[in-house]
Formats: C-alpha cells, sequence, structure tokens
C-alpha cells in the first residue's frame, strides 16, 4: 500500500533506492573471505572443483556474465554461462569437477530448476545457488547457497536483487581465488575496503537521478535505443536496455562497443539514442573511437563517463558523470543510472511501471 511506498511513485523506485541497504546488508558481517560464507560443505567443494558453470534466466543471467569476467579474472577459474531455458536442450560436455551455479531472485524460476535438475543429471552433484529466498526450491536443491539481502522485491523489473546478486558473486570470485591461491592478504584487505565503501558509493550514483529525468523526457519519445559497454559493462548494457524493453515498451539493444561496425552501425541515424556506459579503465580510448563512428552518422549519444574519463558534453554528446572510478566493482555502480533512466522513461511514457504487460515477476512454468 502506499505507506509502504513511502515517497516513492513505484515499487521499483522505492527498490532502486533501497540498493544501499541491501548491499550493506549482503556484506554486514563479512570480516574475512571464507568458504564458509557459502555453506559448510563448501570448503571441500571449492577445493575439488576446477571449472564453474551457471544457470540463470532473464536479469540473473546478466549477473552471471558479469560474474565470468570476475572469477576468470581474479580467480583464473574458466566460465561458462548458460541461459537455462536452452541448457538442458542441448548436448554439452558435462564434467564432474564443475561447480554449478543456479542465479535466481525467487529460486522458484521453472527453466532455472530445471536446468539445475539436467546437470545433476549428467554427474555433475557440485552446486551452489545465489538466491534472495531462503526457503525457495533452489536453495533446497543445491548443496551450496548464498542469500542475498536484498528483501522482498515488488516490482517484475528487478534491481535491488540483480546489485545484491552482483555482489554476492564477486565475493564467490574473492572466495574461489583465495581457496585457489590467487588472492593475497593485501589485495584481500583491499577487495574488503571496497565492498565495504559500495553503499556510500551507490548512495553518491542514486544523487544523479535529477539529470537521469531530464534525459528520460527525451527517451519518452523514441522507439528504439542502443546500449554499448565494453568487457564487463558490456553485460550491463544487455541488463540496461533489458530494463527499458521490460517496463517502457522501447526497442532496445545491447552491443559490446566493438561490433558496432558489424552491423548495428547501420540502425544509426539522429534519431537513435545511443546510451554509452564509459568507465575510466583500459578500454577507454578505444570506447572513445567507438563513440566516434556513432557521431559520424549522426547518433545522439548518451553517456555515463566516470569522474576523470575526460569525456565532456558537445553538440550530439550528453554526458552525466559518475561520482567516482570504482575499479572492478565498477558494473554495480553503472547498473543504477541504467534502472533510473528506464524508470524515468516508462513514468514519462505512463506505462505501468510495476507490473508491465505481459510479464511476471517468478516464471515457474515452462
Ligand atoms: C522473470 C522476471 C525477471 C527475472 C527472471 C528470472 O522474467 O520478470 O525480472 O530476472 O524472471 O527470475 P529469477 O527469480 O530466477 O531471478
Amino acid at each position: 500500500g502506499a505507506a509502504e511506498l513511502g515517497p516513492y511513485r513505484h515499487y521499483m523506485q522505492k527498490e532502486i533506492f533501497e540498493q544501499p541497504r541491501a548491499v550493506g546488508d549482503t556484506i554486514s558481517g563479512i570480516e574475512s573471505i571464507s568458504p564458509s560464507l557459502f555453506g559448510e560443505q563448501a570448503a571441500a567443494v571449492f577445493k575439488q572443483i576446477d571449472r564453474v558453470l551457471i544457470l540463470a534466466c532473464g536479469t540473473s543471467y546478466y549477473a552471471g556474465l558479469t560474474a565470468k569476467y570476475w572469477i576468470e579474472s581474479i580467480a583464473k577459474i574458466p566460465v561458462s554461462v548458460e541461459i537455462a531455458s536452452e541448457y538442458r536442450y542441448r548436448d554439452s560436455v558435462p564434467h564432474p569437477d564443475t561447480l554449478v551455479i543456479t542465479i535466481s531472485q525467487s529460486g522458484e524460476t521453472a527453466d532455472t530448476l530445471a536446468a539445475l535438475k539436467h546437470a545433476r543429471s549428467l554427474g555433475m552433484e557440485q552446486t551452489l545457488t545465489i538466491c534472495n529466498v531462503g526457503t525457495s526450491a533452489m536453495v533446497r536443491e543445491c548443496k551450496l547457497a548464498f542469500l542475498t539481502r536484498a528483501g522482498v522485491e515488488i516490482g517484475v523489473a528487478s534491481t535491488k536483487a540483480f546489485t545484491t546478486q552482483l555482489t554476492a558473486l564477486f565475493l564467490l570470485a574473492l572466495t574461489l581465488a583465495k581457496v585457489k591461491g590467487h588472492m593475497t592478504p593485501a589485495q584481500e584487505a583491499e577487495h574488503l575496503k571496497a565492498l565495504r565503501h559500495l553503499p556510500a558509493a551507490l548512495s553518491a550514483v542514486l544523487a544523479i537521478e535529477p539529470q537521469i529525468i531530464a534525459w528520460a523526457e527525451r527517451f519518452a519519445t523514441k522507439e528504439n535505443a542502443l546500449f554499448l559497454g565494453r568487457g564487463m559493462h558490456y553485460p550491463i548494457a544487455l541488463e540496461g536496455a533489458l530494463k527499458l524493453k521490460e517496463i517502457s515498451y522501447i526497442h532496445a539493444e545491447a552491443y559490446p562497443a566493438g561490433e558496432l561496425k558489424h552491423g548495428p552501425l547501420a540502425l544509426v541515424t539522429e534519431s537513435m539514442p545511443v546510451v554509452t556506459i564509459a568507465p575510466n579503465d583500459a578500454l577507454l580510448e578505444k570506447l572513445k573511437s567507438n563513440m566516434q563512428e556513432v557521431r559520424a552518422r549522426g547518433g545522439q549519444l548518451y553517456v555515463f563517463a566516470d569522474a576523470d574519463s575526460h569525456i565532456s558534453s558537445s553538440e550530439g554528446v550528453h554526458v552525466i558523470r559518475m561520482p567516482e572510478f570504482y575499479g572492478v566493482l565498477s558494473p554495480i555502480l553503472h547498473t543504477v543510472p541504467l534502472q533510473l533512466l528506464a524508470y524515468h522513461t516508462s513514468c514519462a511514457r505512463g506505462t505501468d511501471v510495476d507490473k508491465p504487460r505481459n510479464l511476471a515477476k517468478s516464471v515457474t512454468v515452462e
């Protein structure tokens, strides 16, 4: 009811603004990195496994795609990520030393549960779920579990569940790195410090909402949008495009920026907004030349640029500056402005933000 909404217009907006709390709760009480965060048997399981298979749907699948970057770079373990509804209908090559990870807000998604059972039927018994509901089928079915503490999520479009999943998956990357001997105590301390600063960093990002509202007015009149990201921000671009589709019904697609020239550039005209995630990372210079490719075709760039990335507003280039560059945790911070952009664009279009047409919060049938 209205009382629960407090100052917010919709549950989605409330849930976006709960993210500093949700992420803070998810990491609260963690003094050091230890397999026991994932369950009693985790130490033995993590020692045994030498590869990871992630199974999920929707937004949870994009959390999995992001985790692949973290786990491969920090823990040096190969990761494959599969859409749960596809995995069980193809012939794959199972290996018993696989850590099978399901990611699910609800823990009841039929496709993800079926994919888990399929993996088990192929002899993969080492299973972990990252889940937001402790009493769910997924938690009962998996050997190991990490519970995100997003709290109840009501908006159909997932927001706080996603950022808490990312937080949990980052913790997992650190844990696997530690078990496999790829993390020094100094690195562990540094990562923990960054994690503890996340709630404050998220709050700082939320403060840019008024600037995003101004952009949303313009987006509301569009029928198409492109989202660009590179590296570990490519899955964040996918999630940004999904949010916009789900609630505003604007057709949106995401591409890794280097792939533009292999097709989507043909779509770019003055009426195509191109949302660009521009973290101040090793790929920034490459991204800037991708942005030039868009400008040269008259495309309108809407850039979320980190502090110090030296991207400034000019003809056709609209910039909102992110408060800080957040290193390896940057995907979590860059998610928030994309959620707000989708949210305010939907409000401007007058769609049913919390209950978009044709979609359900939890899909418990195939
Ligand atoms: C539905 C929801 C999405 C969600 C997906 C997976 O499609 O609308 O927001 O990402 O299911 O749900 P899960 O509960 O497994 O994360």
